[in-house]
């Protein structure tokens, strides 16, 4: 596998190549070529789906940056492809795709991402929330762009688990959820279960939540995964579905566009207001927009055969038949 970086261009910044695909950014875009074509992105769109695709390592199934250039995850290898998911691209035979390690394309995109995120820009942050992506290159933010992701092994609050956020530990309350109560519960546990029972305030620990479109595991048991994440604005990544995953609407509304996974063609718009919940087919594509911070509990289940069960009809694409 091929991977080189060059010298600064004159906006500072290093254009990096690997395999077939070389990725090169000025003041306002990222251009992306490979041997039939380029594609040309806003730069602060772009960080924001690099920052999503090394934080989650290429999550489950594809990750859309936009309707021509994503990943697709096979769990130890990922593909790395343009105009693949776009009918247009692949009836004119420009589509392009190749296959990395998992280990290679990861470094590139931490590559990339470190170059090319300013000092105060956070491609985590809310747009309100956070300084320019744009301009030549100046300084880095490394802490923003390096933040351990939350993954519970039990549970948040459970001894020895992901602990809870606090003022003290830099997580102040976000200006959204001003309103929501931080009281946490008292628990009365028989005697001798004294630390086995354990419980947590999950909207004042989302409420702490200083990042956006970032799901979290919060809560694992066995392979039922609960991955809430506060939203805000876009979510930067169009996500193709390799199984099906619920979607509760814990507090303010979020808007969802779905699409069909492998042409784009609409499917679906879902609008979901607080106490609602939908569950997303594993064969479709999605992309949701939140007007106001909000709450949403994503229940993925994490089990690597999943694909490989619906590829060979064990599992459904519908999480539930009407
Ligand atoms: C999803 O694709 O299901 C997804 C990704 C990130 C979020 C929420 C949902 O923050
Ligand atoms: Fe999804």
């Amino acid at each position: 596998m091929t991977v080189t970086e060059t010298a600064p261009n004159t906006s500072g910044y290093k254009t990096f190549s690997i395999g077939g695909f070389t990725f090169s950014r000025d003041e306002y875009f990222v251009t992306i070529t490979w041997p039939t074509g380029s594609h040309q992105m806003a730069i602060d769109a772009f960080l924001r789906s690099v920052q999503r695709d090394v934080a989650w390592g290429f999550f489950y199934g594809i990750v859309n940056f936009d309707e021509v250039f994503g990943t697709m995850n096979h769990y130890g290898n990922v593909d790395m492809f343009a105009g693949r998911f776009n009918e247009a691209y692949r009836k004119a035979e420009v589509d392009y795709n190749e296959n990395f390690p998992h280990d290679d394309l990861l470094g590139t995109f931490k590559a990339i991402l470190s170059d090319w995120t300013n000092e105060g820009y956070d491609p985590f942050a809310a747009p309100m929330e956070t300084g320019s992506a744009f301009g030549p290159n100046s300084g880095s933010n490394e802490d923003a762009i390096t933040r351990k992701r939350v993954v519970a092994q039990r549970m948040v609050g459970v001894p020895g688990d992901e602990e809870l956020r606090s003022d003290e530990a830099g997580f102040p309350v976000n200006r959204g959820f001003a309103d929501v109560t931080q009281e946490e519960p008292t628990v009365n546990a028989e005697p001798g279960y004294e630390d086995q029972v354990c419980a947590f305030n999950l909207y004042a620990y989302l409420s702490r939540s200083d990042v956006t479109w970032n799901p979290s595991v919060v809560s694992a048991c066995k392979e039922s995964l609960y991955c809430p994440t506060t939203e805000e604005f876009i979510l930067p990544v169009i996500h193709g579905n390799d199984r099906v995953e619920w979607f509760v609407q814990l507090s303010d509304e979020i808007q969802w566009d779905v699409e069909d996974r492998d042409t784009g063609a609409k499917r679906a718009r879902v609008v979901m207001k607080a106490g609602d919940v939908a569950a997303m087919p594993a064969d479709i594509r999605h992309q949701g927009y939140a007007p106001k911070r909000s709450m949403l509990l994503v229940w993925e289940n994490g089990s690597n055969r999943i694909p490989e069960m619906i590829a060979n009809g064990e599992a459904s694409v519908h999480p539930v038949e009407f």
